[in-house]
């Protein structure tokens, strides 16, 4: 059911239906787990249904109101929850055990309950408390400066962390060395508390916008330790559903380092997407020469008497809440004749699926939102392209210019199309922190001004036309 779930969620048609299908394969387990338990008589139930109603409570009041657009924060904290959790699994058996000094025959084979439980203990530790710094940046409960300091202080950070690395490592491996004998309890909490100290410091210095990523690394942290929990325990779920998650928190972690033409080392360590690209970026260049400013009406002209146009949406649609107007100038645009398509790249804004989100949010038609592989073929034959708060994801650069920080990237094909408008408020950089030659082609002409204000005059200029 986890699978089918999971493969559910590749399109937003059938995502819902998936995530039902994972979610009653995961109350399967609970009940199944609470069914198998053949010592009843030590169990306390009390304390089991009490944890039960605290789980639903705590759980399902945020995820009914959390707004679509705090998705990542809510998907930060409940992957904590899960790191954290294998890290108290780890911590209960070794305190069951004496610390690895018991076992009973149901714990058999013991070097896989030694070794998955520190293992376990580590990793889960780690995501616990680097997933909640992950939180408070995303929830910005950072102030910029403080966060700005950080990141400037990554080399002393990554230091740090190799120290508590070897730290943690070493107590866990004092510990597995005297199973059989057993350990005193303050080690394994040495190991929880270096772990922990990592997990913090790790994700302290990285920039806010590169969050998404470091959520998914998290995500998939926490699958392989709750897997490694799983093989501690003997639990096959366990084994699946954390190995379900270590490899899709994998495979997604990977697709937007590509898509970002960037290593996730390079993103975990630090290089742009720091302080200065997440609000936007704030070095103006104007170094290519001179851009083609336009107005409302001249863009509502151009567009009420295209064939095609095709909006391209970013950072800066979001930034500006500017869907639901764009959705209102797209139906003007369609009661004219005009053909308007959406074209998605997958990490415009911040976090995965940010565009499909706020487009599906304001009614935009799933079918006209078309993915960058589908789309890009389209722009020689489209004769106005509308890039409404979009800056890296169309800089023709990563095509052209082996010197660019992006070189390599795949982009939209805007620079094809017969005529560009692009919406943004001055002619500062994006995420990456890089000027973009587009600004300055020909074809291209800027409507300067928040995103919801240019495109609501665009829109009282079509009513008129
Ligand atoms: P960006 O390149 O970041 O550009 C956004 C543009 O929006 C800025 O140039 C800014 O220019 C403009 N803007 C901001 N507020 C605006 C407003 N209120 N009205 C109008 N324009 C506004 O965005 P993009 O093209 O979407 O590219 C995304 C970038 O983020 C990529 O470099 C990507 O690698 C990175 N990234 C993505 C993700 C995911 S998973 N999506 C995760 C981390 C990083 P002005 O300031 O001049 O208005």
């Amino acid at each position: 059911m986890f699978i089918v779930g999971l493969s559910g969620l590749t399109g937003p048609k059938t995502a819902v239906r998936g995530n039902w299908i994972a979610a009653a394969g995961m109350g399967i387990a609970v009940l199944a787990t609470l069914i198998s338990v053949r010592d009843t008589a030590t169990v306390n139930w009390i304390l089991i249904a009490a944890g039960l109603a605290v789980g639903v409570l705590l759980g399902v009041p945020p995820a009914k109101k959390t707004k679509m657009t705090a998705m990542p924060q809510l998907v930060a904290l409940f992957n904590g929850v899960g790191g954290g959790t294998v890290a108290l699994i780890a911590w209960a058996e070794f305190i069951e055990t004496d610390g690895f000094a018991r076992f009973t025959a149901e714990q058999h084979p013991t070097v896989a309950l030694v070794v998955g439980s520190l293992f376990a203990a580590i990793i889960g530790s780690v995501s616990f408390w680097g997933s909640l710094v992950a939180f408070l940046k995303l929830q910005e409960s950072i102030p910029r400066k403080v966060e700005a300091s950080l990141v400037k202080s990554a080399k002393l950070f990554q230091v740090c962390n190799v120290v508590l690395l070897l730290g943690a490592v070493a107590a866990a491996v004092c510990i597995g060395l005297n199973a059989g004998r057993g350990s005193p309890g303050w080690t394994i909490a040495l190991v929880l508390v270096l772990a922990g100290i990592m997990g913090l410091f790790v994700v302290l210095p990285i920039g806010g916008a590169d969050m998404p990523v470091v959520i998914s690394l998290l995500n998939a942290l926490t699958g392989l330790s709750a897997a490694a929990a799983g093989l501690a325990l003997d639990n096959s779920v366990m084994i699946v559903a954390g190995m379900i998650v270590g490899a899709s928190g994998s495979i997604l972690t990977n697709l937007m380092a590509k898509a970002m033409n960037r290593s996730i080392p390079a993103i975990v360590f630090g290089s742009f997407g720091g302080d200065g690209g997440a609000d936007g970026g704030a070095v103006t260049t104007t170094e290519q020469g001179a851009v083609k400013a336009t107005s409302a009406a001249d863009a509502a002209i151009q567009m009420a008497y295209a064939n095609q146009v095709i909006v391209v949406p970013g950072y800066g649609l979001a930034v500006a809440q500017a869907q639901h107007a764009v959705k209102e100038m797209s139906n003007l645009l369609e009661a004219r004749g005009v053909e308007v398509k959406y074209a998605i790249h997958p990490v415009a804004g911040r976090m995965p699926g940010h565009m499909n989100v706020l487009l599906a949010e304001a009614d935009v038609d799933y079918d006209a939102m078309r993915e960058m592989d589908d789309v890009n073929g389209e722009f020689n034959r489209t004769d106005v392209t509308i890039v409404i708060g979009a800056n890296d994801v169309t800089n023709p650069a990563a095509r052209s210019d082996p010197s660019s920080p992006i070189h390599g990237m795949p982009i939209l094909n805007v620079d094809q199309s017969r005529s560009v408008i692009v919406l943004k408020r001055s002619m500062s950089s994006g995420y990456a922190g890089i000027e973009n030659p587009l600004f300055f082609l020909n074809q291209t002409s800027m409507l300067f001004g928040d995103a919801k204000k240019s495109v609501s005059e665009v829109i009282e200029e079509l009513k008129v036309l």
